[in-house]
């Protein structure tokens, strides 16, 4: 299987490099030219292709010939980083490409997601000095994911957490909507939203859902595991 890891130097992408190489993938990951050197360690063991990531025609070049693309989500800059990356996905991918997108538990498919009210005001507060200050476009991310539910193609949006650093404790349980009792702990192991990113790939039930994840060791997950029969 050869696949494309768009946003591969960011510590998410990096994550997924790993997974995606110990599976025998054959990878090419896409990041910015400052940032090529974050893949060292992968030297000769993927093909890098440097650029911006909603620079359509580094998509083109990255994603040919992918049974698979993980792309990292993020709102960076206000230059429509988001719809750009995912509409370049979404546009040069072959299409019967598996897709696979990373966001948090703020963007919700069918708005049956119930959220805190710290949580809302946390990512109002966020959104708003983000843009004030430049630094990113949440909005965006939002549309880019509304985007993506839109298309025909055989995508996967993967909602992380709160994250935190740490040795794997397995693949993510996820749930449909934010506030199911086995979400409720809400922290998942960055190596393991990667793991669960690159396991989609292959998980055909996992098309055309927006899994919120949670690690598997946490006190929610435990405890609202499914029985299993005898
Ligand atoms: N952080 C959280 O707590 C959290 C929680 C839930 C979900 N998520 C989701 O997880 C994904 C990645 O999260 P992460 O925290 O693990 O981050 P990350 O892996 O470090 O990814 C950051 C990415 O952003 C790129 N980037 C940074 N600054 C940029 C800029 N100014 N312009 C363009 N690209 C820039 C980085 O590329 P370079 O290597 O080139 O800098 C890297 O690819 C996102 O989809 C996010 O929505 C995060």
């Amino acid at each position: 299987m050869k696949v494309c890891i768009v946003g591969a130097s960011g510590k998410l992408g990096r994550y997924m490099v790993q997974h995606a190489l110990d599976q025998g993938y054959d990878v090419v990951g896409v990041c910015r030219e400052k940032s090529v050197h974050k893949l060292d360690a992968y030297k000769g063991r993927i093909t890098v292709i440097p650029g911006k990531t909603n620079d359509r025609d580094v998509i083109k070049k990255a994603v040919a010939g992918c049974d698979g693309v993980l792309t990292v989500l993020i709102p960076w800059g206000i230059q429509q980083y988001s719809t750009g990356t995912a509409q370049a996905v979404l546009d040069y991918a072959r299409l019967d490409a598996r897709l696979v997108f990373s966001c948090g538990w703020h963007i919700t498919r069918d708005g049956k997601d119930v959220y805190t009210w710290r949580f809302k005001m946390l990512v109002k507060l966020f959104g708003w000095v983000a843009r004030l200050t430049r630094l990113a476009e949440l909005d965006d991310q939002v549309k880019a994911c509304q985007g993506i539910f839109a298309s025909g193609r055989r995508w996967t949006v993967v909602r992380g957490s709160d994250l935190e650093e740490g040795a794997s404790q397995g693949l993510p349980v996820w749930s449909r909507h934010v506030d199911d009792p086995i979400l409720k702990s809400n922290i998942t192991r960055r190596i393991d939203f990667a793991l669960f990113m690159v396991e989609a790939l292959k998980n055909d039930e996992l098309i055309h859902e927006a899994p919120a994840i949670v690690g598997c060791q946490t006190p929610s997950a435990i405890a609202n595991a499914p029985t299993r029969p005898v």
